[in-house]
Formats: structure tokens, sequence, C-alpha cells
């Protein structure tokens, strides 16, 4: 009876495991991490298999962009869709999160999209991001389940790691779903925020949250990153600004839910210098000082 059982107990064990650990897309890279801060990086993947077409436009139909690629006509003005592939973010993900481990002894979780987003844009919602090809939502589907089950039951924090290129200001920019010049005019609350649970659950003012001393942005401000929102510009003043994308839309808790989500976009000279030698361990310290103030359990 007894080894009955334990081989029940055991064949339960391993169907959990065989679960847990089957892929179903290669084309997702997954490191399992220790804590509840989660990294993914949704447009740094390079690879173009044949077996999935060429994401480029979607077709006009009824007055909106239909995204598949059995939609008929395509619409290149109206439905072309961006694949500008954000150059070196897989590696900058993993160099902040090898130098987390090293340096505080526990790992993030990491995600990250293998395709290139011609193939395959992980920060879209399913018809926009995989065009109906069966092999890339098999794709989305798996990016997704990676951060769903990263989460874990509590509070977590995912992070977005984006490269941005084709803005003049080169700043890094922080996004909590709040839209430029809305933190220009200081029309917003925290309710409008990603990180809406945070701000909730602290009791600390959420202008100064956002873009005080108590701010992610503060972290970066005081070792001399340009950086919006900040103490140094707690808006862009006009200038380009990314406030967040689909994913920090899915997995913040703007819309509910007790895990927050922020974007992060690296601009160009600080992410593709020989693998970042400073400046990814300076973001490693930076989320971790973050991270361990507002998310570490106790
Ligand atoms: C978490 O991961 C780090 C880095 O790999 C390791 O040093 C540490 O022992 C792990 N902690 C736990 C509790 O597993
Ligand atoms: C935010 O939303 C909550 C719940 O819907 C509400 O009680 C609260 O008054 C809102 N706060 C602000 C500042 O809008
Ligand atoms: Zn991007």
């Amino acid at each position: 009876m007894a080894a009955l059982s334990s081989v029940v107990v055991s064949l339960l064990v391993l169907c959990v495991c065989v679960k847990a650990a089957a892929p179903t897309s290669r084309w997702i890279e997954y490191i399992p991490g220790n804590i509840t801060l989660i990294l993914g990086a949704p447009h740094g993947g390079t690879e173009q298999p044949t077996s999935i077409p060429v994401r480029d436009a979607g077709c006009y139909i009824n007055g909106k962009c239909v995204y598949r690629h059995d939609c008929g006509t395509k619409d290149f003005s109206k439905c072309k869709v961006t694949t500008v592939q954000d150059s070196y973010t897989l590696e900058t993900t993993k160099a902040v999160a090898d130098a987390m481990a090293r340096k505080y002894g526990v790992r993030p979780h990491v995600v990250l999209n293998l395709l290139h987003r011609n193939r395959l844009d992980a920060n879209r919602g399913k018809p926009d991001a995989a065009f109906g090809d069966t092999e890339a939502e098999a794709a989305w589907n798996q990016w997704f389940d990676y951060i769903e089950s990263s989460k874990g039951d509590g509070i977590a924090l995912f992070i977005d790691l984006h490269g941005v290129s084709s803005h003049p200001e080169k700043w890094v920019e922080i996004g909590y779903l709040i839209k430029g010049a809305q933190l220009d005019s200081g029309d917003y609350t925290y309710n409008d925020s990603s990180i809406r649970h945070l701000a909730s659950r602290v009791g600390i003012d959420f202008r100064e949250l956002l873009h005080g001393r108590a701010s992610l942005g503060y972290r970066f401000d005081r070792l001399g990153y340009n950086v919006v929102p900040s103490p140094t510009h707690p808006g862009p003043d006009g200038g380009k600004y990314y406030s967040g994308g689909d994913n920090t839309r899915a997995h913040g808790s703007k819309y509910g839910g007790i895990v927050d989500a922020i974007q992060i976009e690296m601009p160009k000279h600080l992410r593709d210098e020989a693998i970042c030698v400073t400046f990814c361990p300076d973001l490693a310290d930076i989320i971790y000082d973050f991270w361990a103030r507002y998310y570490r359990q106790r």
C-alpha cells in the first residue's frame, strides 16, 4: 500500500514536472528565477524561420485593420505594422539577470522572444502579434504562459525591456501607461498607471513614487543617467517618450490584479557598448533596489 501510494505520488510529481517543463514553442527562451521579479524582452529576437510568414500589413475591413496573413488585400498605408528589432536587448536582459545573481544572490525570471519582430511581435495582442499563423501563435502563447507562471501567487513586478534608437533625447524612458502629455500637465492619478497596486499599498504620494526620490527614475538619475520620469525630468516636456505597450497593459495592475508592470526603453548608446559593460550592472542595481524596496517578501 505504502509502495503503491509512493508510486502514485511519483507519477503525480512526474506529470506536474513534465507539464511544467514541456515548452509548446522553441522560439521563446525561459530562464527560471527565484524571486518575484520577471524581466521580459519581446523585441530583441533575430530568428527568421521560413516556416513563419513575414508580418507586414493587415487588411482594412469595415473601418478597421484585420491582422491575418489570409485577410485578402493588405493595406500598406493604413495597416502596416512595425517590425523594427530592438537590437541587443536579449543580451542586455540576460546580462542584467546575471549581474543580479552575482551581486545579490537572487535571480529574476527571464523571458525572451527569440523570433525577429517581423515574425512575432511579443508586445501586441495575439492577432496583431502573430497574424493568425499557428507557429507564431504557439510562440505568443508560450511567451504569455512563461510570464504568467513566473508571477506566483502574490505581489510581483514585471519589467518589459526595450531598445529605442529613434528618439533624439537619448534618454531612458520608463513607461507606466501615463502618456507624456499627462506627465507634463500633471493630469493623472495612480489609477491611470501600471503600478496602480503598488501605489495603493505603499502610502507614498504618487508623484513621489513616479518621479520623486521614491521612484525608479530617481535610481537612474542618481547614477547619472538621463531618464524620464525622474526628479530631473518629471515629464518629457514635449519630447519623444514611450509610455508603455501591450505587455505593460496585460501584466500590470492598471486594469486590476496585484502584479505591477513597468516598461523600460533603453537608448542605443547604453545597450550596444560591448555587451553593456557599465550600463547592465548599473541597471541590475537600479532594478534590484526598486524591487527589494517594494516587492521583496519579508
Ligand atoms: C537563487 O538564485 C541565485 C542565483 O542563481 C542563487 O545564488 C541562490 O542560492 C538562489 N536562492 C534560492 C533560495 O534558491
Ligand atoms: C482610484 O480607484 C479607486 C477604486 O476604483 C477609488 O476608490 C479611488 O478614489 C481612485 N483614486 C483616485 C485618486 O482617483
Ligand atoms: Zn520594443
